[in-house]
């Protein structure tokens, strides 16, 4: 056809999304009987936050819900990714449960399926109860069965209406920025013995959770994990330099350690850790059980990824195109990375966020002009749609973020949002990105090459 080298229109029921996570937008931190969780007790440790900020009202979302959830339906959202905040509706993890707590989510998953907006629960996006953490947290083997008891309690009271599950959020992210490097609770740096122990709970966590969604739900539970695998971009594209950033892109760096895809992402496709692994961390293996390779990799509906920038490739030059938190502008590796999952792990693809950081602010005019936004959503569109053409499955795109938020350790220096956030007065003005992805929704990506 004459216009299809342009066309960009998306496949019929393509998934147009936005993402948020529990504590980086709720607030309402000790209200109607919730647990701490370990964020809340990063934020008092003097020094772990930009300027001290906490998310003890972030967004206030866990008050103005309703009013959220008319811009979702104003922008014309077809699903809407959240976390739930397990010691909300799970105060010390496990036992008593907070009724409070889970209404508010049940009232959130309702008001959603009204306005024809599919619900993405993610179970967890790292704010782990203190309790827990007390209990050992991820170091405590326990703590995969604990993680299932959550899941299946969130499947018999959500699982008659939502169908889409996330478990995990950024499993790599977990271990290497909570637990090696330390800028994210609980600020832990450890040892290869324990880093390991670490990784394995987690893998585990995902497995056992993942089964008890499926046995508690009622609709057929579609699961999969928000994975943060980090993808490179081939630096030509010869066939020679297609194939070197395949490999390098599920390569074991023994430099890097901590974000392998051998410890997060490979094993739940192949069901064992890699060679590489027994060799880097050696006895640390022995708390690897019987049958718990055959939980991790029990079978998953989707693969979801979150897609920021290539990580392995160093900053180019003077004045290159950098966001706010100075990640490059990449969008290219939004294709390669779809690319290379989909033809290694063979499921539907999702991306589960993508987004960029900017200090937008209100004009005197009352509108927010973020062009970078739109410029960058449109690039990121353009090469998933690149990838859809080459025949590649791929069912949604989740933009990070829908509101401006707490951005974790950076706090409240920057803004993801498409909807700008004014914290005193949590006042919600939609910003010119906001106008333009609904278009984008509305058209199913037709406009972005009108
Ligand atoms: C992550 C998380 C989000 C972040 C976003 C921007 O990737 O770190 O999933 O919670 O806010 O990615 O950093």
């Amino acid at each position: 056809m004459f216009m299809n080298k342009t066309n960009t229109a998306f496949p019929e029921n393509f998934i147009w999304g936005a993402a948020t996570a529990a504590y980086q937008i709720e607030g309402a931190w000790d209200a109607d009987g919730k647990g701490l969780s370990i964020w809340d007790v990063f934020c008092m440790r003097p020094g772990k936050i930009d300027g001290g900020q906490t998310g003890k009202i972030a967004c206030d979302h866990y008050h103005r819900w309703k009013e959220d959830v008319k811009l979702m339906a104003e922008l014309g959202l077809k699903s809407y990714r959240f976390s739930i905040s397990w010691p909300r509706v799970l105060p010390e993890g496990r036992g008593g449960v907070n009724e409070k707590g889970l209404s508010f989510y049940e009232g959130l998953v309702e008001a959603l399926l009204e306005n024809g907006i599919q619900p993405l629960p993610t179970l967890f996006h790292w704010d782990l109860p203190h309790e827990l953490y007390c209990r050992g947290g991820w170091l405590n083997r326990d703590i995969a069965g604990w993680f299932a008891e959550y899941a299946a309690l969130m499947a018999a009271r959500l699982g008659d209406r939502v169908s889409t599950w996330c478990t995990i959020n950024e499993i790599g992210n977990i271990g290497g920025l909570g637990h090696h490097l330390g800028i994210h609770a609980p600020g832990l740096s450890l040892g290869s013995l324990d880093y390991f122990r670490l990784a394995h709970h987690l893998n585990l966590a995902h497995g056992f959770g993942m089964a008890a969604l499926r046995s508690n739900s009622k609709l057929r539970a579609r699961i999969g994990q928000a994975a943060n695998v980090n993808v490179c971009i081939p630096k030509s594209d010869s066939a020679a330099a297609i194939e070197t950033a395949r490999i390098e892109t599920f390569a074991f760096n023994p430099a890097n350690p901590c974000w392998s895809p051998h410890l997060w992402n490979e094993p739940l496709f192949t069901g064992t850790y890699s060679e590489e692994i027994h060799a880097h961390f050696g006895n640390a293996l022995s708390v690897v059980k019987e049958g718990d390779m055959a939980a991790i990799s029990a079978p998953m509906d989707y693969f979801g990824w979150n897609y920021y920038q290539d990580w392995n490739q160093p900053h180019q030059c003077a004045g290159e195109p950098v966001s706010m938190i100075k990640w490059k502008v990449q969008p290219e590796g939004l294709y390669w990375g779809t690319k290379f999952f989909y033809e290694r792990y063979k499921l539907p693809v999702q991306i589960l966020e993508n987004g960029l950081a900017s200090m937008d602010w209100i004009t005197v005019e009352r509108t927010v002009p973020d062009v970078m936004r739109i410029d960058f959503i449109k690039r990121h569109l353009i090469e998933l749609h690149r990838a859809i053409s080459e025949g590649i499955d791929v069912e949604a795109y989740y933009y990070w973020s829908l509101f401006d938020n707490m951005e974790w350790s950076a706090a409240y220096t920057m803004r993801f949002g498409l909807i700008h956030v004014d914290y005193p007065t949590q006042t919600r003005t939609p910003k010119q990105s906001f106008d333009w992805y609904r278009n984008v929704i509305r058209s199913n990506g037709a406009s972005l090459t009108a």
